[in-house]
C-alpha cells in the first residue's frame, strides 16, 4: 500500500533549493569543465546552453509536474498515472541507486582531498599529483574508508528528515558553495595569463562540432540537472500544491548552469594560465588542478577551498540520489524513514567496496556487456543506457499516455496558475525531446554502431 502520511515537506524556497542542491554536484564542478576541455572548448558551452533550455526544461517540469501530481516516489508515481508504465517508475529507483554507489566513492576521494591539503600533503608538480591520484584510487582499504564516511555524513542529513534534514542542510550548503565558487572564480580569472582559457572556454569554434559533442552535452544535461532518474519526482513530490513548478524549472536549471558555468570560470583560465592541458577528462581536478594550485601563492589555502566546495556540492546531490530509493521504502513498506536511509546507505556502501577495488587489485575483472571493470560498468550502464532510456519514456508517458491535459492540471495547479510555455512544452515533450534523445541513446550506447557495421 502507498502510504500518504507523514512524508515530509518543503517549504517554496527550500524546494527550490533542494532541487539545485540535488542538481548542483560533482556534475557540475567536474564533469562540465573536463567535457568541456575535451570537446572543444566554448562549442560545446553553446549546444550545452541550447539543450538546457529547451529539452533540459521541457523534462525539468516534467519530472517536478509528476511528482507534484502524484505526491509519490517514482513507482508509486508512475504506477498512479500510467500503470502499465511503472517499469519506468523502477528506473526512477534504481538509477539512482546505481549511481550512488560509485558517487560515494569520489565524494570519498573528495574528503580525502580535503584532509590531504589541509595538512598541506597534497603533491603539486604534475608527475607526481598524477602518482598520488592513481596509487590512491587504486589502494582499496582508504578510499573505501573514505566511502563509508562520505556515506554517513549523507545518511545523518537524510534520516533528519525532509525539511529538518534535507531542506535545512541545503539552505546552508547552496549558498555557501556560490559564495566560495564565486570567490574561486574571480582567482582565477585574474591570474596573468589567464586570457587563454577564457578565449578556449567562451570562443566557440565551430569546425570543432561533431555528434559526439551534442551527445556528450545531451548526456551532461540529464546528469548535471538529475534528470531521467526520478530525482525531481520524488523532490517534487514533497512540494505544496500553490507552488509554481513552471517558475521552479527555469530557475533550478538556471542556478545549475550558473553552477557549471562559474565552475568553468574557476577551472580553465586557471589551466592555461600555468600553462596545463584542459583535455585531461576525469583527472582534471583531482590530478590538474592539485598542480595548479601548487604553482600558485597561498595554493594550499585554494585547494582546502576548492575541495570543500566540491564536497558540498556533492552531499547535497548524493543525498537526493539516496532519498530515492528511501522514499519509496517510507512510501511503499511503510518503513521507518531512519531505517530506510540507513538500509539504503548500508546496500549503497556494500556495492560500492567491489567497485572501489575494481580500480586496484580487482581491475582485471570485466563483466560483459562491455567488458569494462566493475566501476566503469555500473556507471556506463546506468548514465549512458537506463538514464536516457528514462527520460524517453518519461516523454512518451507524459506526452502520450497521460495525457497534455492532464500535465497541464499539475502544472496550473487546476487553473491556478498560467501555462505559459504550453505550445512549446507540449512540441518538445511529444516529439522533439524523445526524437533527440532516442538518437543520443542509440549513439551513445553503442547499439547504432551494431547496426552501421
Ligand atoms: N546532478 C548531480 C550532479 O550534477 C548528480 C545527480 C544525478 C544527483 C541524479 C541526483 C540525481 O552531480
Amino acid at each position: 500500500m502507498e502510504n500518504q502520511k507523514d512524508r515530509g515537506s518543503f517549504s517554496k524556497i527550500g524546494f527550490i533549493l533542494a532541487a539545485a542542491g540535488s542538481s548542483i554536484g560533482l556534475g557540475n564542478l567536474w564533469k562540465f569543465p573536463y567535457l568541456t576541455g575535451q570537446n572543444g572548448g566554448g562549442v560545446f558551452v553553446v549546444i550545452y546552453l541550447i539543450i538546457i533550455a529547451t529539452i533540459g526544461f521541457t523534462c525539468m517540469l516534467g519530472e517536478m509536474a509528476i511528482g507534484k501530481y502524484t505526491k509519490l516516489n517514482p513507482i508509486g508515481a508512475y504506477k498512479k498515472i500510467a500503470s502499465k508504465w511503472k517499469f519506468v517508475g523502477v528506473l526512477g529507483i534504481l538509477v539512482p541507486f546505481m549511481i550512488v554507489t560509485y558517487y560515494n566513492i569520489i565524494g570519498g576521494w573528495v574528503l580525502k582531498y580535503i584532509v590531504e591539503s589541509v595538512m598541506g600533503h597534497l603533491p603539486g608538480i604534475a608527475g607526481d599529483s598524477e602518482n598520488f591520484f592513481t596509487s590512491y584510487v587504486s589502494s582499496g582499504g582508504a578510499p573505501i574508508f573514505f566511502t563509508l564516511l562520505f556515506v554517513i555524513i549523507n545518511a545523518i542529513i537524510i534520516q533528519a528528515g525532509v525539511s529538518s534534514g534535507i531542506e535545512r542542510a541545503s539552505k546552508v550548503l547552496m549558498p555557501t558553495l556560490f559564495a566560495l565558487l564565486i570567490v574561486i572564480a574571480i582567482r582565477s580569472v585574474t591570474l596573468p595569463g589567464a586570457g587563454a582559457g577564457l578565449e578556449f572556454y567562451l570562443k566557440p569554434d565551430f569546425s570543432k562540432l561533431t555528434l559526439g559533442t551534442v551527445t556528450a552535452a545531451l548526456g551532461q544535461c540529464f546528469f548535471s540537472l538529475s534528470l531521467g532518474m526520478g530525482a525531481m519526482i520524488t523532490y517534487g513530490s514533497y512540494l505544496p500544491d500553490s507552488s509554481n513548478i513552471e517558475k521552479d524549472s527555469i530557475v533550478v536549471p538556471l542556478l545549475d548552469t550558473c553552477a557549471a558555468l562559474l565552475a568553468g570560470f574557476a577551472i580553465l583560465p586557471a589551466v592555461f594560465a600555468f600553462g596545463f592541458e584542459p583535455s585531461a577528462g576525469p583527472g582534471l581536478i583531482f590530478i590538474t588542478l592539485p598542480a595548479v594550485f601548487d604553482s600558485m601563492p597561498l595554493g594550499s589555502l585554494w585547494a582546502v577551498i576548492f575541495f570543500i566546495l566540491v564536497l558540498f556540492a556533492a552531499i547535497t546531490s548524493s543525498v537526493s540520489l539516496i532519498e530515492n530509493p528511501t522514499s519509496w521504502l517510507i512510501d511503499s513498506y511503510d518503513m521507518d524513514r531512519k531505517k530506510a536511509t540507513w538500509l539504503v546507505c548500508f546496500i549503497a556502501f556494500l556495492i560500492a567496496i567491489p567497485e572501489a577495488l575494481s580500480m586496484g587489485i580487482w581491475s582485471g575483472i570485466t563483466f560483459p556487456p562491455m567488458a569494462m571493470n566493475f566501476f566503469d560498468e555500473v556507471s556506463y550502464i546506468a548514465e549512458s543506457i537506463l538514464m536516457p532510456a528514462a527520460g524517453f519514456f518519461m516523454c512518451i508517458v507524459i506526452g502520450h499516455v497521460w495525457g497534455m491535459d492532464n500535465f497541464e492540471k499539475a502544472v496550473t495547479n487546476n487553473g491556478e496558475f498560467p501555462f505559459k510555455s504550453k505550445g512549446f512544452v507540449s512540441v518538445m515533450i511529444k516529439y522533439i525531446a524523445p526524437f533527440a534523445i532516442l538518437c543520443i541513446w542509440l549513439n551513445s550506447s553503442g547499439i547504432l554502431g551494431l547496426f552501421m557495421k
